[in-house]
């Protein structure tokens, strides 16, 4: 077990259909603490920082039209291993491939379209929380034990 921190994004097409509440509350009913909080527009440089794994692939510039086209929810969540849980939670990056129960089995229909995103490491975390997020964006929270979770 390891208490660590992870980048969720509410991508585009998950705010233009509604369900950004939707997603923000699977990860508060799994008893996630929500440490940062927005509704933002992405430029170009961060979603290229962003994505910059997938640079030069032939979904690249579709990728980064896609997160820039209109506002996104985005959240740095902590909890005891909240990588891997919200990445269960999200379920498959085919959303035909993922199970019924997950966000993108319930909601998802292409690849293209899969909804959310959240960190795959714990320094894929660190670097994507800082192309999102200031430090003083993030607040220090009571967690589901009672105990008090840093900002950083
Ligand atoms: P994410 O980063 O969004 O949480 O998704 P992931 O780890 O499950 O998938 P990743 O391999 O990191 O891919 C990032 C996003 O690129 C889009 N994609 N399209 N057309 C394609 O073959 C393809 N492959 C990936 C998806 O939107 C994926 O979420
Ligand atoms: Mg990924």
């Amino acid at each position: 077990m390891a208490l660590e921190r992870t980048l969720i994004l509410a991508k585009a097409d998950a705010v233009v259909r509604g369900l950004a509440g939707e997603i923000l509350a699977r990860f508060e009913r799994r008893g996630y603490t929500i440490l940062g909080l927005k509704l933002m527009h992405v430029t170009p440089e961060q979603a290229k920082r962003h994505y910059a794994e997938h640079e030069g692939k032939p979904f690249f510039e579709g990728l980064v039209a896609y997160i820039t086209g209109s506002p996104i929810v985005a959240m740095v969540i902590v909890g005891e291993d909240v990588i891997e849980g919200c990445r269960a939670t999200i379920g498959a990056t085919n959303p035909i491939k993922a199970t019924p129960g997950t966000i993108r089995g319930d909601y998802g229909q292409t690849i293209g379209r899969n909804l959310v995103h959240g960190s795959d490491s714990a320094a894929s975390a660190e670097r994507e929380v800082a192309i999102f997020f200031r430090d003083d964006e993030l607040f220090p929270c009571a967690n589901v034990l009672g105990d008090w979770v840093a900002a950083k």
